[in-house]
């Protein structure tokens, strides 16, 4: 593991990076399904949908979500591919419990898994067809490592989608997305959940994060192949595809 990790616009020790992370989103899972929607206006439901269509999922692929939250990615799945068998990965144990709770109401637990785990620390060989990361890469500790365990958990012929911020192209739209940002997000932060330096950190994080381009290369030098990758409308959420062949 590197020892040292970007952190929003610091960068930290990498334990002290996990730990602050973990801290941030013990603090927001409550609150996070209703803060996505205000943050989004609701945006964050079609970017997850076309996040589902460009994964084309097969009634017997082996997903694993990673960063899985509060289970939307993985609960999407499973509402339109009956018995999909889904592993929700994530380091965070109040947000693992919110997915848990989630698929016990709505009847799919029986086809779930959960592995609470920071993805640095998870070895599993050639046992997935599908990855899902979204909104979750920025967070990690070391990119490169959790991209290389994510491969190693891929049977071939496996394949990776993530989806994540970036930063508008265009240098009056990225001013505007920046105002909203810094000022509007955690400004939300403090009203509905009284915590303005946790959505700081998030609006801080897309920032620092690394540019699709970027990602695509790190990607490739990981070991993925067939990389390809979309922005969505708005110019601010990218996704990624690659597969292990
Ligand atoms: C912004 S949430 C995304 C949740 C969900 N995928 C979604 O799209 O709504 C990011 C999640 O990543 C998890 N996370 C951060 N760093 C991680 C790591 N190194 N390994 C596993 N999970 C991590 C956090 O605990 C958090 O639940």
């Amino acid at each position: 593991m590197k020892k040292e990790s970007k952190f929003g616009l610091d960068v930290l020790d990498s334990k002290k990076k996990a730990k602050e992370v973990h801290d941030i989103f013990a603090s927001v899972a409550n609150n996070y399904d209703l803060m996505n929607d205000l943050m989004s206006l609701g945006l964050h439901r079609l970017w997850k949908e076309r996040f589902y269509q460009m994964a084309k999922v097969k009634s017997n692929d082996i997903v694993i979500d990673i960063a899985s939250g509060t289970g939307d990615i993985a609960i999407n799945i499973a509402k339109k591919i009956k018995n999909i068998d889904i592993t929700c990965l994530d380091a965070n144990k109040n947000m693992l419990e919110i997915c848990k709770n989630r698929t016990i109401d709505l009847g799919f637990i029986k086809n779930f898994s959960f592995m609470q785990s920071q993805i640095e620390n998870f070895k599993k060989k050639n046992k997935f067809s599908l990855a899902t990361l979204a909104f979750g890469l920025r967070n990690f500790t070391d990119l490169e490592l959790g991209l290389s365990n994510i491969f190693s958990s891929l049977k071939v012929g496996g394949r990776l989608m993530i989806m994540d911020f970036k930063s508008p192209d265009n240098k009056f739209n990225k001013k505007l997305y920046e105002l909203y940002t810094d000022n509007v997000l955690p400004k939300l932060g403090e009203i509905i959940s009284g915590d303005q330096k946790s959505y700081q950190y998030l609006s801080d994080s897309i920032k620092t994060y690394i540019t699709p381009e970027e990602l695509s290369v790190l990607m490739s030098e990981v070991g993925y192949s067939k990389i390809r990758s979309e922005i969505l409308p708005g110019d601010i959420v990218s996704i990624h595809i690659g597969y292990k062949t």
